[in-house]
């Protein structure tokens, strides 16, 4: 197979076919991580086996260690150590812990699969990590294969730390955990059973004793139960003394701390392979987990789960797939821009090497645009989001930032971007899956239980949003908008973003309203909306864009007039969303994104603002913390930096939005890997910009805002695949140069096929359109129940 350049990097490469990213060194600039999950269970892995497992709650139900901040970063992981007896020689399967010199690495990063290969002193393994669908554990494919020319006599041990199961127990009580640690060993299999509380404080403790365990589909010839002993003292992951020795201690003791490692010893002929199957599981309770781990000590079962996560994950990359001429463009939105939208939707901000798993679980603003980019292929995942996000709306319609509706903590409101987020998302639900009685779901409200349906607390957040407005009648800030490191304090500072963006929302509101037949409060919404308009574009149009915030004391942000104050003349935001929210006439949208592009742009997207602060000033808010040039202080924050190419797609110039995408994707990145340090195949949250001491270095990777935007932008911007109450619209905005381009959008159970020409070389503008042969007005595909579960051909001409 050849991999076109484009999509080559230092570190690896990506394979579209496969849908994969393949890392072939394995001292990549940081740990690059994957997830493998399933419904109740979630694994974060690195390329090289780092990572932590949890059940249902990372908080809670903590199965597998991790070390936060720790040196090296991604310690301790599933490991598979191997040990040549003749020699004496020994290394990891996974490369890492040991980082042998002189091997082949070779790590393919899947959807929800990570395989990684290692061959080394003629002794080729490798290991497919999944996790299978029905069933709360982790399965390590190890296959190991000697390609040497003589027979060899092997041990391999696997390695998987216990974690004291709640995870602030873990990293802060040591006087207890260790004290309750649990384990045995039992017929081949290692069982972790500490007790856990589960109880929400000091008068509610409530303990359950919960069930870890590892175990293989091969009797083992020996066991390790106990991290110390496995270790030694005074050594580490890297040179544990049961696999220098090649001895297992054979034990399993109360009262420190539990890993789970079991021996195999073989001997391999030249060409032959041996194949072991590990487990690593969650069970309610210890005499469940036998029952859990059946099913998978069978080779054939595991190869069927492993199919079926591919199948599954086809069918949820196939609701959208392209082919354009851009072969960055089709390996990038055809796989890894869904896949990490897919994940932002699932995990919001719970579980990351950048997000611990104990702390915000679910943001209300990052879930709810986090539904945006893929609920056309997981719309079920999706509406459980929606309805938990609808679960944190206060009655008076503010909304808690942050919840975590597994373990009902519900934290405080505060953020008066925060309700201004929702019912885009709900309209966006309804729009996809054509369902006009989502809005009137019923749950009771959380703190009163008084029954109240979804579109009561989408009326709610609006009202609770027309109420706090400021002096100048734009939206308040409350504790920030968007950015959360614009917190001056005073919550009478008025924000036009949160402006621009309440009109974006009102409108998707009204629309709504009119849906479902309530024409009285629509008209009331649109009556808002207008007001809010005219007076953003009144107050807070600056000549060449809009600005920033209004202080109480009457300063600017984001003005011309905002040097004489020390503060930065323009910002980002608010730019993009004057487009999206329908809030600049086309004239002024033009303005506002040119001058966003002279003075904002870079080669990896646009900065949040060119001049970043030197100082820290609290009445501005945190963002001095942070060195000019990183996070919130001037760095391209990929999130809103991908507002910019929806903009422009919106705006219908298509080559702008082309080119803003190309700066930004993961591709791009791909090739300044080294610089970049994350992993080239997702998006990170910021890329640093001058006068940081490098430009470039990428950092949070995975659950950012930025995923969401990068499928919405490429498909809805870009390709203009558009969903709407009367059906699918195409409305591209492409490069001049594509001649066309061909997708598959699978929508309301309808299948399109749409093929698009472009023979005048224009980026924007249907020319004309038939559906399945028949000439369409505009460019929207009449929505029909007949479309469902069929084939319907779409011809589109640009011109
Ligand atoms: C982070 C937060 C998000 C916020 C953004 C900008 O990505 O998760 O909520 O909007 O930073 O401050």
């Amino acid at each position: 197979m050849t991999i076109p350049p484009v999509l080559k990097g230092g570190f690896g490469h990506f394979d579209p076919k496969a849908r994969e990213y393949v890392i072939t060194r394995p001292d990549t600039p940081r740990p690059w991580y994957n997830y493998l999950m399933n419904d109740t269970f979630v694994s974060m892995i690195s390329h090289t086996g780092g990572g932590l497992a949890y059940y249902k709650d990372p908080r809670l139900h903590r199965l597998l260690r991790y070390r936060y901040q720790n040196v090296p970063y991604d310690r301790p992981g599933r490991y598979l150590y191997l040990r040549d007896h003749d020699s004496g020689k020994y290394w990891a399967g996974t490369w890492a812990p040991v980082w042998t010199k002189g091997g082949t690495f070779r790590c393919r990063v899947g959807a929800c699969y990570q395989v990684i290969a290692y061959e080394y002193q003629g002794i080729a393994s490798e290991i497919t990590y999944f996790v299978p669908a029905d069933r709360p554990l982790e399965i390590w494919d190890l296959r190991v294969r000697n390609v040497s020319k003589r027979p060899r006599r092997l041990s391999t041990w696997s390695y998987a730390e216990f974690a004291f199961w709640g995870a602030m127990r873990d990293l802060m009580n040591i006087d207890n955990c260790p004290n309750v640690s649990r384990q045995r060993h039992d017929r081949g299999a290692i069982v972790h059973t500490s007790w856990n509380d589960i109880g929400t404080g000091l008068h509610d403790m409530h303990f359950v004793q919960n069930c870890g365990f590892h175990l293989s589909n091969v009797t083992p010839q020996g066991y390790n139960g106990d991290r110390d002993r496995f270790l030694g003292n005074y050594r580490d992951e890297r040179d544990p003394v049961v696999v220098e020795t090649g001895r297992s201690t054979n034990w399993c003791e109360n009262g420190g701390y539990p890993i789970g490692s079991l021996e195999h010893r073989f001997t391999l002929k030249p060409g032959e392979e041996k194949r072991i199957i590990y487990q690593t599981g969650y069970a309610a309770t210890d005499r469940e987990y036998r029952g859990v781990a059946r099913k998978y000590l069978s080779e054939e079962a595991v190869d069927a789960a492993f199919a079926d996560l591919k199948t599954t994950w086809t069918k949820r990359f196939e609701a959208c797939q392209v082919k354009t001429p851009d072969a960055a463009f089709n390996a990038a939105a055809n796989s890894f821009i869904p896949y990490q939208a897919a994940m932002t939707l699932i995990l919001s901000r719970s579980l990351s090497s950048y997000e611990w798993g104990v702390g915000r679980a679910i943001g209300f603003r990052d879930s709810s645009q986090d539904q945006l980019g893929m609920m056309h292929a997981l719309p079920e995942r999706s509406r459980q989001m929606i309805l938990a996000l609808i679960g944190a709306v206060n009655e008076d319609g503010s909304a808690c930032h942050n919840s975590n509706p597994l373990t009902g903590q519900y934290g405080e409101a505060g953020f008066y971007d925060d309700q201004n987020w929702i019912a885009s998302t709900v309209a966006a639900y309804v729009k996809e899956t054509g369902d006009l009685d989502f809005p009137m779901t019923k749950m009771p409200w959380r703190t009163t239980k008084k029954p109240g349906t979804v579109l009561d607390r989408l009326i709610a957040c609006e009202e609770f949003s027309w109420k706090h407005r400021g002096k100048n009648g734009l939206m308040q800030t409350g504790c920030a908008d968007w950015n959360d490191s614009l917190n001056p304090g005073r919550k009478e500072t008025e924000s036009v973003f949160t402006s621009i963006l309440y009109c974006a929302s009102t409108r998707d509101l009204a629309e709504l309203l009119e849906r479902l037949g309530r024409a009285k409060d629509a008209a009331v919404m649109w009556k808002r909306y207008q007001t809010m308009k005219a007076l953003v574009n009144k107050k807070t149009w600056d000549g060449d864009w809009y600005q920033r915030l209004i202080f109480t004391d009457g300063r600017v942000m984001g003005s011309r007039r905002s040097k004489k104050h020390d503060l930065p003349e323009m910002y980002l935001e608010p730019q993009p969303w004057s487009v999206i929210a329908g809030v600049a006439d086309k004239k002024r949208a033009i303005v506002a994104l040119d001058a966003t592009e002279r003075r904002l742009g870079t080669e990896h997207g646009h900065r949040l603002t060119d001049q970043p602060f030197e100082v820290f000033d609290m009445n501005i808010g945190s963002v001095g913390i942070f060195p000019p040039g990183i996070k919130e202080n001037g760095s391209v924050f990929n999130h809103a930096s991908a507002w910019m190419i929806h903009a422009e797609a919106l705006l219908g110039r298509g080559d702008r939005a082309f080119e803003y995408w190309t700066r930004m994707c993961a591709v791009t990145k791909n090739r300044i890997a080294a610089k970049h340090e994350c992993e080239p195949y997702v998006a990170c949250q910021f890329i640093s910009q001058p006068p940081f001491h490098t430009t470039g270095r990428g950092r949070n990777a995975w659950l950012t805002g930025t995923a969401t935007w990068m499928a919405l932008a490429s498909y809805q911007g870009i390709l203009g695949l558009r969903p709407g109450y009367d059906g699918l619209s195409v409305n591209p905005s492409i490069p001049s140069s594509w001649k066309g381009f061909s997708a598959l959008r699978v929508f309301r159970g309808a299948r399109y096929e749409i093929t698009v020409r472009n023979p005048r070389c224009v980026s924007s503008g249907v020319a004309a359109m038939t559906v399945n042969g028949q000439p369409v007005r505009g460019c929207l595909i009449p929505w029909s129940n007949v479309h469902r579960g069929r084939i319907v051909k779409v011809e589109v001409t640009l011109g």
